[in-house]
């Protein structure tokens, strides 16, 4: 089912956690909500289940306005960050529950669901453990198996891995992409790691203060952000102030040629990737800075060099073989970068 929000806004006092906010989530995407600690990611993912009322704005499912519709109404399946599965009750009673609750069908019509469930996230054997007998990503299944349960229109799940450490956070993410390329729900991801968020997502959508500064697929927050604020949450960047004469850049009256993305054309600030950058002898280019720090990683050598006059650092990396040392003054080429407004 297509989901539709408009110029939603909701605020907490006076914090305003979603400000204006429009997304469409096509019927079966999977799409990731992106974005810092504080963003509102939490907050959109409420006011979708209906724990959580916009003060403006509109909520559709489908062609139905869902705005006023109370949670139950909705037919929404939600996991948490900390699922809390029923202690007490077995595997197989957390996902029966809201079955029976429902009356979903006979004691035997439900047994036979649950079964399926058991099957699709693979804990058939564990059907009469309790929870405390799983482990962290077990549960996390049983919480998935127990909202699917329930043929939810609409799949929320609020950083569901969030507690669980790289390697099986890494599997289970997969599991859920294979999971949701057969089951087809709507499904709405929450995390705050990018590599999750791109890996298992069709379109990831990048929240900053309440807003979306961008949706997409992972080629367009990468190759295309738009704005500064996608270009400096995907990946490493730095950014010099740059005046512009309509041709080239210049920093600190000094034009310099770089292959310029983007349609921004204006003085702003000028954003590259550590590998997007060249050392040279200083009288090679038209930029110099000072090499402040210099480091060994797993690729070859980060540095990190302050341009012209500036205490700003740029970040640069280079081959191993790299002959920079800390202290000593080198060019700096811009092979390619990205220029915002100051306000873009
Ligand atoms: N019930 C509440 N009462 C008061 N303020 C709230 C409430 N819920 C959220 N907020 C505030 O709204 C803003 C957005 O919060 P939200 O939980 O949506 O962020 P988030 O993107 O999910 O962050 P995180 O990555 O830390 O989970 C924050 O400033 C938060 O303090
Ligand atoms: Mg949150």
């Amino acid at each position: 089912m297509d989901i539709r929000i408009v110029g939603v806004s909701k605020a907490f006092g006076r914090t305003g956690a979603l400000r204006g906010l429009d997304l469409e989530i096509s019927a079966g995407e999977l799409i990731a909500l992106l974005g810092p600690s504080g963003s509102g990611k939490t907050t959109l993912l409420r006011v979708i289940a209906g724990l959580e009322f916009p003060d403006t704005g509109q909520v559709y499912f489908g062609n139905e306005d869902a705005t006023g519709l109370a949670v139950q109404e909705r037919q929404i399946g939600f996991v948490f960050q900390h699922y809390a599965l029923f202690k007490h009750m077995t595997v197989f009673d957390n996902i029966a529950y809201g079955l029976r609750v429902r009356r979903r069908g006979t004691a035997t019509e439900i047994a036979a669901r649950v079964g399926e469930l058991l099957e699709l996230v693979q804990l058939t054997d564990f059907a009469a453990r309790h929870p405390r007998q799983l482990s962290g990503g077990q549960r996390q299944r049983v919480a998935l198996a127990r909202a699917l349960a329930v043929d939810p229109r609409v799949l929320l799940l609020d950083e569901p891995f969030g507690a669980l450490d790289a390697k099986i956070r890494r599997d289970l993410r997969r599991w859920l992409r294979e999971l949701h390329d057969r089951t087809g729900h709507t499904t709405v991801f929450v995390t705050h790691d990018q590599e999750e968020a791109i890996e298992l997502a069709d379109r990831v959508a990048i929240l900053n203060g309440g807003r979306i500064e961008q949706v997409g697929t992972a080629d367009d927050i990468y190759d295309r952000p738009a704005t500064a604020f996608v270009m400096s949450f995907v990946g490493d960047t730095s950014a010099i102030p740059v005046g512009f004469d309509g041709h080239r850049p210049s920093f600190e009256g000094r034009a310099f040629d770089t292959c310029l993305l983007g349609p921004h054309r204006g003085p702003g600030l000028f954003y590259v990737r550590p590998r997007d950058v060249e050392v040279t002898a200083p009288e090679a280019a038209a930029i110099t800075g000072k090499v402040r720090t210099v480091h060994r990683t797993a690729t070859g050598l980060r540095t990190q060099i302050s341009p012209g006059t500036t205490d700003t650092l740029i970040e640069i990396e280079l081959d191993s073989s790299a002959k920079v040392k800390a202290g000593s003054q080198v060019g700096l080429r811009f092979l390619r970068g990205r220029l915002f407004g100051v306000r873009g």
